[in-house]
This record gives C-alpha cells, structure tokens and sequence, in this order.
C-alpha cells in the first residue's frame, strides 16, 4: 500500500512545494516510486518539472490537466499522468520513477464555477480515480495551496499523513493552530464519505523547518512549535507520533535556481558547496521520513 502524504501550512510560501519536489526526487534517488499530485492553481510544481513550453501546452488548452477530471469529466487521472516526469535536453528522461499529475490555471475554477453533483463531493471523484493508479506507488505526495479549499481538500481527504513545512516564526504558529482546527472541521464533514479501505483519515504527523539562515538561532520559535504541538497530542488533535522533524532544510539560492532550471537541487549538480549542504538535507529529511512510519 502505497503511503499518501499531503503538505499543507496555512502560511504561504513557507516551501511547500520547493520541499515536495526535492523530497520526491531524493525517495526516487532512494528506489522508491512516487506520484507527485500538484493540486495548487498556482501550478508550481508543474512548471517546475515540466518546463515552460511542456506547462504551457497543457495550460493554453486545459487538456491533461486536473480539472479535466472534473470538468467535463471525461478524462481519467490514469490518462493525464505524466511518467517520469523530468526530461533531460536530448528527449531522455532524467530522474525514471518520479511521475507528476500537472495542474494548470483552470484548477481555480474548482473553487467557484464548478458546481459537480452534491452528493460527489470533488474530493470524492479525486479519491476514486487515485484508486486506480495509486498501487503503482510507494508514496504520492500531494502538494497543496495556502488554504483548505476544494482541491486541498482532495489532497487531505486521499492523505493519510499530513506534513507541515513551516518557517521559525510567530506566523508559522498561528498558520498551525488553525491548520489543525480547519483540519479536524474538514475531517468531520468527510467522514461520511471514507471508506475503511482508505485508511484512516489524515492527521498532522510532523513539521519541517524550512529555509533556516546560518547564525540565526531558531530555538525559541522551534520550542514554541514544540509546546503547541505537545499540546495538540494531548488533546489527540495530530497523531500521537507528531513531531518535529530533526532535519531542517537550510536557506540556500540553489534552491530557487533549481526552479529556474527545471531541476530538482539533486540533478543541478556543480554549485559549491552550499548547494551540496542543502541538497544532503533533502536527502537525510526523505530517510527521515522513510523511518517515521505512521503507528496505525
Ligand atoms: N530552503 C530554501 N532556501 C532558499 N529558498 C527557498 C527554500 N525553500 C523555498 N525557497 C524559496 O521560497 C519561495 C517560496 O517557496 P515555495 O514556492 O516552495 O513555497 P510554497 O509554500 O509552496 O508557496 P505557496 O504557498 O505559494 O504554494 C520560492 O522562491 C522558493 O524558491
Ligand atoms: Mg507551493
């Protein structure tokens, strides 16, 4: 069975996708086979992998895209995945073994337009046509936008695991508590809706620090997240193995220039050695995350 993790944090911008698409390539660096799922209309991690022109063709008409799950319906996720998803200059693929299903602009429509059938929530029609392919995989990491609406909550409610990206500050922690609150909210609606074979529903399994600068020291802010989380297990709000994750990914421009290249920071190679640092944090974090097995 394959393990199905959703980012997701409140706070935009807190590296979100930029870990989801590193962490991905270092689990497929690892053997491991993994469907990345771009549920944000802002379409990064598409971008990203695919490139400019691939993106570009999918956007102008919408076909192979997700919302063409959705609207009209025709489309079936098993058709618009993208396999291996990284293509090198020559038409070769770069990384087998790491497969996208790309979004575009249209997923915004989701949120308004679309009105679907009541009683076939959207997050339901996402859940059954993962149900098709997700046997193919060991993880599908869900990367979500800043919010719970309809396309994150396709990616919680087909998530058994949540992981929160966050950045050592006040807003971080004010983004977590209501996460968690919108979370269980979003869980209680659902519930009608899951089937036992689906696992149980997604709960807050960890926080990763991200982007964390050199000489700045991050203890306060860290034991701050550390208490609120404490806190959140007692009252049995995230699963009971919540943590903070001990590898935290440092501040680094290759990680922006990796987007600009179309790469993950594993295949930018040749940057120095700040770039070999944060890449072996992706690496030691995607371990960390193969040990942290949910206690079911
Ligand atoms: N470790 C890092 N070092 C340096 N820059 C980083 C790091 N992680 C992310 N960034 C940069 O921070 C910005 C925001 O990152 P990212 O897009 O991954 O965040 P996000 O949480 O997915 O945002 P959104 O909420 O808009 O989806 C990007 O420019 C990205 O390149
Ligand atoms: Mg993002």
């Amino acid at each position: 069975m394959s393990r199905k993790i959703a980012f997701v944090n409140y706070k935009g911008g807190v590296g979100k996708t930029s870990l989801i698409v590193n962490l991905a390539s270092c689990l497929v660096e690892k053997g491991r086979r993994v469907l990345l799922v771009d549920l944000d209309t802002q379409s990064n991690a598409s971008i990203w992998l695919l490139k400019l022109d691939r993106w570009n063709k999918i956007n102008s008409t919408g076909v192979g895209s997700l919302f063409s799950i959705f609207d009209p319906g025709t489309d079936k996720m098993k058709d618009i995945l993208v396999q291996s998803v990284i293509e090198g200059k020559d038409g070769g693929r770069l990384l087998p073994g790491l497969d996208l299903i790309p979004t575009s602009f249209n997923l915004v429509d989701l949120e308004g337009e679309y009105k679907g059938d009541a009683k076939r929530p959207a997050y339901l029609i996402f859940q059954e046509q993962l149900t098709e392919i997700e046997n193919n995989y060991d993880y599908i990491l869900f990367d979500c936008p800043p919010n719970i609406l309809r396309a994150s909550q396709c990616g919680i409610f087909s998530a058994n695991e949540i992981y929160v990206p966050a950045n050592p500050d006040a807003l971080s922690l004010i983004g977590f508590t209501l996460l968690v609150d919108k979370l269980m909210r979003f869980q209680q609606v659902s519930a009608s809706f899951r089937r036992t074979s689906m696992g149980p529903a997604a709960q807050v399994y960890g926080i990763i620090f991200n982007a964390i600068k050199t000489n700045v020291d991050i203890e306060v802010p860290k034991m701050r997240m550390q208490l609120r989380l404490n806190q959140f297990k007692t009252q049995k709000r995230t699963a009971p193995s919540a943590k903070i994750f001990t590898t935290q990914i440092r501040d680094a421009t290759v990680v922006r220039r990796a987007v600009t290249l179309g790469l993950p920071t594993i295949l930018v190679g040749q940057e120095g050695a700040d770039a070999d640092s944060v890449t072996s944090d992706y690496r030691r974090l995607a371990q960390e995350l193969i040990e942290h097995v949910p206690v079911i």
